[in-house]
């Protein structure tokens, strides 16, 4: 549901955008005799994509659990572009008609900023098993190797290990046995990537 709607809202969202510049265009080209048939043959179709582009954004917010403000800031120039659209087209007024085309693709490049917000977050993601990995070379390979199978000084085959995750950042903690404990030498975030990381020498 929420990912039709989504591309209900990318298409609309599209088409508004083009019929916009279109008559942007006409505007500022001084066509006004085909700016006014424009407007007229386009007025149904307008209407469709703006009400869907707004009942499907409308949806999607009440989706969204948590409401960011570049979300926030997004639907605001939206909301201010629309009348100045209409007073902008109404009146030929050509710096309002620029001003809110421009209103809308900006808040339309909002919408890839926030996405691209969203990747880097998951790159900051691979960052972190990334540095696990790091934090586990530079600690652990000692007593249990690369691949968490060699055992030395008693310690337990980490690729078939039972433990969860919680148990493990306890244990890497606290220590164990003759593991040493490592509370006092890396900090809760790397032994949690290193435990995370852990994880992946399971097989
Ligand atoms: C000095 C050797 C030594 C070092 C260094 C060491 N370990 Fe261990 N590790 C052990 C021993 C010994 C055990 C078994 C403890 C027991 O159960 O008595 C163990 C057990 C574990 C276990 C539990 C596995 C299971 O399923 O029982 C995890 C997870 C683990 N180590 C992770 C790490 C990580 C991560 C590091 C590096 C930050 C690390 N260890 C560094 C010796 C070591």
């Amino acid at each position: 549901m929420f990912k039709a709607l989504f591309y209900v809202h990318l298409i609309s969202v599209n088409l508004f955008l083009l019929i916009y510049l279109f008559k942007t265009i006409l505007l500022l080209a001084n066509k006004n005799e085909g700016l006014a048939k424009f407007t007229k043959l386009i007025k149904v179709p307008e209407m469709i994509a703006s009400t869907l582009f707004l009942i499907s954004g409308i949806y999607m917010l009440t989706q969204i659990p948590e409401i960011k403000i570049l979300l926030l800031v997004k639907i605001v120039v939206v909301i201010i572009s629309i009348p100045v659209a209409i007073i902008g087209f109404k009146k030929r007024n050509k710096m309002l008609a620029l001003l809110s085309f421009i209103m809308i693709v900006a808040a339309y490049g909002m919408a890839e900023m926030s996405k691209k917000q969203k990747t880097s977050a998951t790159q900051q993601g691979i960052e972190v098993t990334q540095n696990g990995a790091e934090i586990y070379s530079a600690n652990c390979i000692s007593c249990h190797g690369t691949d968490g199978k060699l055992m030395q000084m008693g310690a337990n085959d980490l690729s078939i290990s039972g433990l969860d995750m919680n148990a493990k950042i306890e244990l890497i903690k606290n220590g164990k046995g003759a593991m040493t404990a490592f509370g006092s030498i890396l900090n809760e975030q790397q032994i949690k990537a290193v435990a995370e990381y852990t994880a992946t020498l399971k097989k």
